[in-house]
C-alpha cells in the first residue's frame, strides 16, 4: 500500500508529519511525498505500485482560502484529480474513490441534501472544483469503464483534524481567551460527521466498486448514478447541529464560556448542510451517527493531550 501526500504547507506541517508516522508504524505502508500536480511523478508511482484500488484525498481545501487563492484549487483539485484519473487509466484500477463535498449542493435549500439532486449552483470555487471531479469521473467511467465513487463528505471533524476548520479555531480561541467568530450571526447549521465514521464508510466502499444502474434513463437522468460504472454518495450524520448548540457543547466539554464575535454570512459559505444518507446506507448497511457530544468530547480529550493544555 502506498499513499501519497505533498505535505504542503497550508497548515502546520507537524500535525501532518506526525499523523504520517502513525502510519508508517505499518510495515504494509509506503510513502512518497508527491504533488498530485506533478503528472509525470505521478504516473511513475502508477507504474511502480500498480494499485488496484485507490483512495483520493489529497485536495486544497477550505471554502475561505479559495476567495483568495483561488488557482491554487485549480492546480490541486482539477490538474491533480485528472493525474490520479490518468494513473487509474493506464494501470486499470478497479475502483477510484474520492472526496467530493457537501459544498457541491451550493445554494440548494431543500432539505436534507440528496444525491439526486441537481447541483449545478455552487457557491464557491472550492465546490465548483469538487463538483467538476464529479463530472469529470463520470467522463473516465464512461469512456474507460473506470468505476468510481465520488463521497460528499459533510464537515468533518474530530481527533487529527484540520486546524483552519470551526472545532479547531473555536478550541484554541477559547483555551486561550480570545474571541471566536460566530458568522451569519450563528445561524448556521451543519451535519457534523465524526471521522471513525467516515473511515468505516469508506473501508465499507472499498469493495463494492459501482456498476451500471441498468434502470438509468437518458431522457429522465438521474444525478446520483448512471449507465456507466459512476456513483455519488453523501457521507454525513443525518443530524444538523445549530452552530450556537455546537459552540455551548465545546464550552461545556472545556468548562469555558466563549466570547462570541457576531459576523455576517462569508461570502462561499451555506447556512445549512443536512446529508440524505438513504443510498448510502442501502449500499453499506452503516451510516455515520456518533452523537456530537460524543464526538466533541473525543476531540477535546486528543486535544487537550497533543498540544499539552492544562485548563480544568
Ligand atoms: N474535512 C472536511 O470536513 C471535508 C468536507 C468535505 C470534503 N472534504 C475533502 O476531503 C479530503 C480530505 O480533506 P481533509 O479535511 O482530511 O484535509 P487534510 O488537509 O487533512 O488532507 C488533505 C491532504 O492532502 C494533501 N495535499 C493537498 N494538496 C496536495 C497536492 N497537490 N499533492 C499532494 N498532496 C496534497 C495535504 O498535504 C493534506 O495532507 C479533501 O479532498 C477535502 O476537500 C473534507
Amino acid at each position: 500500500m502506498v499513499g501519497i501526500d505533498n505535505l504542503n504547507d497550508y497548515y502546520d506541517t507537524s500535525l501532518k508529519q506526525e499523523r504520517l508516522n502513525m502510519l508508517q508504524s505499518y510495515p504494509s505502508f509506503a510513502f512518497r511525498r508527491a504533488n498530485v500536480e506533478d503528472q509525470d511523478t505521478i504516473s511513475q508511482i502508477f507504474q511502480s505500485y500498480m494499485p488496484s484500488v485507490v483512495i483520493h484525498l489529497a485536495a486544497q481545501a477550505g471554502v475561505r482560502y479559495s476567495l483568495k487563492n483561488p488557482h491554487a484549487y485549480i492546480q490541486s483539485n482539477i490538474v491533480g484529480f485528472l493525474n490520479i484519473m490518468e494513473g487509474c487509466r493506464q494501470v486499470q484500477c478497479e475502483h477510484l474513490i474520492y472526496a467530493s463535498s457537501s459544498s457541491v449542493y451550493g445554494a440548494n435549500t431543500a432539505m436534507p441534501f440528496s444525491v439526486r439532486d441537481n447541483v449545478d449552483h455552487p457557491v464557491s470555487l472550492y465546490a465548483a472544483t469538487k463538483k467538476s471531479n464529479e463530472l469529470m469521473a463520470h467522463t473516465y467511467s464512461h469512456l474507460y469503464g473506470l468505476p468510481t465513487t465520488g463521497l460528499r463528505f459533510f464537515t468533518v471533524y474530530g481527533p487529527w483534524g484540520r486546524p483552519d476548520m470551526a472545532l479547531l479555531t473555536f478550541t484554541k480561541a477559547i483555551v486561550e481567551g480570545r474571541p471566536i467568530q460566530v458568522y451569519n450571526e450563528g445561524k448556521m447549521k451543519r451535519d457534523f460527521t465524526y471521522i471513525d465514521d467516515i473511515v468505516e464508510a469508506v473501508v465499507r466502499l472499498l469493495p463494492l466498486k459501482p456498476a451500471a444502474n441498468p434502470a438509468w434513463r437518458k431522457d429522465r437522468p438521474d444525478p446520483g448514478s448512471s449507465y456507466a460504472p459512476y456513483r455519488v454518495c453523501n457521507i454525513g450524520n443525518n443530524q444538523p447541529v445549530d452552530l450556537l448548540s455546537f459552540i455551548s457543547i465545546l464550552e461545556e466539554k472545556l468548562n469555558r464560556r466563549a466570547v462570541k464575535e457576531f459576523l455576517p454570512l462569508q461570502a462561499g459559505d451555506v447556512p445549512e448542510t443536512y446529508a440524505a444518507v438513504d443510498e448510502l446506507t442501502e449500499l453499506i448497511h452503516f451510516s455515520p451517527a456518533t452523537p456530537i457530544e460524543v464526538g466533541i468530547s473525543r476531540f477535546v480529550d486528543w486535544y487537550t493531550e497533543y498540544y499539552g493544555v492544562q485548563y480544568v
